[in-house]
């Protein structure tokens, strides 16, 4: 017990720790060693952003998908997926609601939907910045070339999110298709840094072939990284994959390992997923009291959010909506946070790289 909480204080003091560190810290973990550790997290969080929590209107605009990841529910080969496409306007009405609720940041998430054109995408963030010139535009639409990026931050986005889901090149291939490499998601990553966009990265918890050795290996990346988000959820088995036997992560290693992130890198901006949200009940306070400090509710229209389907089971009525700004503020302040309606930047912003 005594070797593991010396490595929470080293982490805690130094901000990191060694491969061998990691995985020895993740597989030595204890009950009471997580209490610790969230207690140190919390205090972390506080001191640089209060008790705030950030939220993030999230528009899931296209389930289309060209790639084939083994984990994922929208996989090209899933023909039982039930496809839509929003168009521009639908995007806009999804924005002004989203302003209306007080959100001013947009996540536009879909699958690398090929008949989103670098074009359209350009169009839309042009319009999206001119409608809401006081708002946050975040993409999370995969992987591109570096000048298709630019011509997006160009247009007006901010934000980019991309998971690297693994570290390890041999495990990304067990979960990605051929086509795929961790090579070129890591470069997408530089690509996005370089621009000057706010980065967000992240991994699932628990998937498949997962090691602590691998997951060290995830966190000394994002150590390397420096990335201004993080996103980390559990693993969930969808019924139409081919990994729809392998177990879910679980919740337990999930807050463990975001009190961790919290500690390494005290000023990202860390996000209770709606993975987290979807194993447990409790599952986003349980992961703010742990070091998370954003919260991104679903902006979709209700007659589509039941087809982005990732995972099964995936929440989407409660707080999870962005339609419940009530339920989520008095659930955040019954944990003794509050919610928070500016643009919620990071601290670590790019331009300030050197005082992170
Ligand atoms: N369980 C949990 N998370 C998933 N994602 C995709 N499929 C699943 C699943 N079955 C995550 C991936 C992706 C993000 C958008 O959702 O990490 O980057």
């Amino acid at each position: 017990m005594e070797k593991y909480t010396a490595l929470i204080h080293k982490l805690h003091k130094t901000r990191r720790l060694s491969g061998k560190e990691w995985a020895f810290l993740i597989s030595g973990r204890t009950p009471k060693l997580s209490e610790y550790l969230f207690s140190l997290a919390r205090k972390e969080q506080e001191h640089y952003y209060g008790k705030d929590i950030f939220v993030r209107g999230l528009i899931e605009f296209s389930n289309y998908c060209k790639n084939d990841c083994l984990y994922c529910g929208i996989r090209r080969s899933n023909r039982k997926a039930c496809r839509y496409r929003l168009d521009e306007d639908a995007i806009l009405a999804c924005c002004h609601e989203g302003y209306a609720l007080g959100f001013r940041t947009f996540v536009l998430q879909s699958g690398e939907d090929a008949s989103y054109t670098k074009d359209r995408l350009v169009n839309l963030v042009r319009k999206i910045r001119k409608n809401f010139p006081d708002c946050a535009i975040t993409l999370s639409v995969g992987e591109w070339d570096k000048s298709s990026y630019q011509e997006f931050f160009d247009a007006g986005a901010d934000r980019y999110l991309l998971r690297h889901e693994t570290y390890n090149t041999n495990h990304y291939a067990k979960l990605h298709p051929k086509a795929l490499s961790a090579k070129n998601r890591r470069q997408c990553l530089w690509d996005l840094k370089d621009i000057g966009y706010q980065v967000g990265t992240g991994f699932m918890v628990g998937a498949p072939y997962q090691t602590p050795e691998l997951l060290a290996e995830d966190m000394l990346f994002l150590k390397e990284l420096n990335p201004q988000m993080v996103g980390i959820g559990p693993f969930i088995p969808h019924h139409d994959t081919p990994f729809k036997d392998k177990p879910a992560g679980t919740m337990e290693l999930t807050l463990f390992l975001l009190g961790c992130i919290r500690l390494m890198l005290p000023k990202v901006l860390l996000p209770a997923t709606t993975a987290l949200g979807t194993i447990h009940p409790r599952g986003r306070e349980l992961g703010i009291l742990s070091g998370a400090n954003v919260v991104m509710p679903n902006l979709s229209p209700q007659g589509v959010r039941k087809s982005y389907l990732l995972y099964d089971n995936k929440i989407c009525t409660g707080e999870e909506s962005a339609q419940c700004r009530d339920m989520l503020e008095q659930k955040t302040a019954s944990i003794g946070y509050r919610i928070v309606t500016s643009r919620g930047d990071s601290l670590n912003m790019p331009q300030n790289a050197a005082n992170s």
